[in-house]
Order: C-alpha cells, then sequence, then structure tokens
C-alpha cells in the first residue's frame, strides 16, 4: 500500500529545522517544507504558506495534528487524500505527493489563497517523521484512543519514539501463516473486547495442502489491537485487500480516496461524514451498525465517529490503474448502477 518509499527514506534528510520565538519557551522545533511552515506550542500546531503576497496561518489542536499526521506517515499518504482537517492535506501522487492548504476548501480555494507544492515522497516523508518525533510528548501515543493515552498539550516533555515507529501491518496472504505477519497472541484483549470469543478454528488440511489451507479467528486478532483508526492489510488475494481495524472516538483524517472501498461493520456501530471531495461540501451522514454494508464512492471524502471501539473492515482495492480509470472517467465513481 505505497510503503515503499520509505525504504528509500534514509538518503534524504528533513528539511531545514529552524528554531522559531516559541522554542525558547516551550522546547519544540519549528520546520520549513518547501514554502509551508510548521510550528508548535502549548496547545496548537501552526501551520504557515504563502498566498497572494501574504504569508496564511491556520491553526490545528496539536492532538487532532498529531493523530492525523501519525496516519499520514504510517500509511506512507494512503490512497488519494489525506485531509488533516479542512485546511491541510496531502494528496498522494505515488512517487510525489501534494501538501496543500485550502486547495480542497472550496472557500478558501475560491478566495484565492489556497496552496499546494509538490514534493518527492522521500522528502516529505523525512519531515512529517521528524515533526512528529519532535512534538509528541512521552505521554501521548497518537495511535490510542484518548482514554487509553496521556496528554498531548503542553511544553516539549521526552518523547515516544515506540509509539511512533509503530507502521501498519501488512499481510503477505494470511496473518499466521509461516513466514507472514503474527496472530499477535501477545497482546492483551481490548477493555472494550472482553466478551469476544477467544478460540481459533481448527483446520484440517488434506495431506500435501498444509501450506495451502488456513484460518485464524479475525474477532479475537481485533480484540487484541493495541491502536485506534489503523486498518492492517490482513488478507490479500490479487488486488482484493482485507483490512480490519478497530475504531474509538473520530477518525483523525477525512479520507477522500481516489477509487472505491467497501466498509463492512464488523460489531457496534460507526456514523460517518460524508463531504464532496473536491470542495468539503457536507453530503450525507450515514449510520452503520453491525452487519451493515456500505460502499464509499470515489468521489467522496469520509470521517467516522465511534464511542464505543467498533471493528469494521475495510475492504480495498489495490489495482493501481483504478486512479487513471477515475479521472479519464472511464468507469463512475461508484461501485454498482441500480
Ligand atoms: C478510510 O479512510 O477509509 C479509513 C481509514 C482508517 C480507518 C477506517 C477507514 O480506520
Ligand atoms: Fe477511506
Amino acid at each position: 500500500m505505497a510503503m515503499t518509499a520509505e525504504k528509500t527514506m534514509a538518503s534524504f534528510a528533513a528539511n531545514d529545522v529552524i528554531t522559531s520565538p516559541a522554542h525558547g519557551r516551550t522546547g519544540y522545533k519549528t520546520f520549513t517544507l518547501g514554502s509551508f511552515q510548521f510550528s508548535r506550542d502549548e496547545y496548537f500546531a501552526w501551520i504557515q504558506w504563502p498566498a497572494k503576497g501574504e504569508t496564511r496561518t491556520h491553526a490545528m489542536s496539536i492532538d487532532a495534528f498529531l493523530r492525523a499526521l501519525m496516519r499520514d506517515v504510517a500509511w506512507g499518504f494512503f490512497y488519494g487524500w489525506v485531509n488533516f482537517d479542512h485546511v491541510l492535506g496531502t494528496r498522494n501522487h505515488y512517487g510525489t505527493v501534494d501538501l496543500y492548504a485550502g486547495t480542497f476548501n472550496g472557500t478558501l480555494r475560491d478566495a484565492g489563497v489556497n496552496y499546494t507544492e509538490n514534493f518527492e515522497t522521500p522528502l516529505i516523508m523525512a519531515t512529517f517523521k521528524a515533526i512528529l518525533h519532535d512534538w509528541t510528548n512521552q505521554a501521548f501515543d497518537p495511535f490510542a484512543a484518548p482514554e487509553e493515552t496521556g496528554s498531548a498539550f503542553g511544553c516539549k516533555n521526552g518523547d515516544n519514539v515506540e509509539a511512533i515507529e509503530r507502521t501498519r501491518i501488512s499481510t503477505i496472504r494470511m496473518p499466521g501463516i509461516p513466514g507472514d505477519s503474527p496472530l499477535r497472541d501477545d497482546l492483551p484483549i481490548n477493555r472494550a473486547f472482553a466478551d469476544v470469543v477467544q478460540d481459533e478454528p481448527r483446520v484440517v488440511p488434506e495431506p500435501g495442502f498444509e501450506n495451502e489451507l488456513h484460518a485464524f479467528n479475525l474477532f479475537k486478532y481485533l480484540s487484541r489491537s493495541d491502536v485506534t483508526w489503523n486498518p492492517s492489510v490482513t488478507s490479500v488475494c490479487k488486488q482484493s485487500l482485507f483490512c480490519p481495524t478497530t475504531e474509538e472516538y473520530i477518525l483523525p483524517i477525512f479520507h477522500g480516496n481516489d477509487r472505491v472501498e467497501w466498509f463492512l461493520q464488523i460489531s457496534d456501530e460507526i456514523a460517518w461524514d460524508i463531504a464532496d471531495k473536491d470542495s468539503g461540501e457536507p453530503r450525507a451522514r450515514v449510520i452503520m451498525k453491525a452487519g451493515d454494508i456500505a460502499a464509499m464512492p470515489a468521489d467522496i471524502r469520509h470521517q467516522g465517529y465511534s464511542t464505543k471501539r467498533s471493528m469494521l473492515l475495510v475492504w480495498e482495492n489495490g489495482n493501481g490503474d483504478l486512479v487513471r480509470m477515475h479521472e479519464s472517467g472511464e468507469i463512475p465513481p461508484w461501485p454498482v448502477v441500480f
């Protein structure tokens, strides 16, 4: 899932690190990436860019900013658009990445105060990782549910390298097959999933098919997930990628997909805000309860809310040619015509 750029990252250094007036007081570094500048203080991330001859400034609550940044880094910029909020975001061109402010916000774009700059993936990745490392304090885990982590706020206070070095698990075929990703039995069962049965299925292959037939308990696997809003690629069959995940609180990004994806609500409930992909104008609110299935079209952005930790299966199509097929209008943005 567009993770290959990370492998060459070592050859790129993060862009210039400069210090701002807040640095002396709060201890955080300020970063530049092209014409963008990122700084933080006790409560906010400040993002600046040039437009119409002036410096424009946008603020995000630092906890929301770090949660979004964590996903963008761990997912290698994901499919299509990762909107940190209604202003800031990235668009993946699989090799290069656009960083934008206001470009996918109808009001800011119409006012001409938006800005987009394109970067080689390893450079923006190295810069984003450097920001994440410097701005994440020892108590804060940007992957954790708010009830399961300490505070993101305040002056610089240590770091949390272990938490932010997690990347999504990427399976070759299925967890538990020898040589493939592990079943994570070592992790504790999450407090929200104490009732999830922990049996594994009994697999009895015919002689000679021992390496062909495999099964595992997906509910058990998910009940032990220590992160939220982080789909792992858990079964791979040609271009069909099953990416289950556990969800609590708010999906930290508004994702604009460059292809259709399917959601299968495995347990509990998620509310989705759906908006136009280009302008951000609200389009729908979808409540998904256990057993519900929905297709998310390729022309929207979406953000989910889950009070009780829930299990969601995100079903992705790994075919890279879909981007071109959607952009040229060769295929419609929805999967079924009724
Ligand atoms: C999505 O954008 O489709 C998405 C991302 C992360 C999740 C769930 C869904 O945990
Ligand atoms: Fe999505």
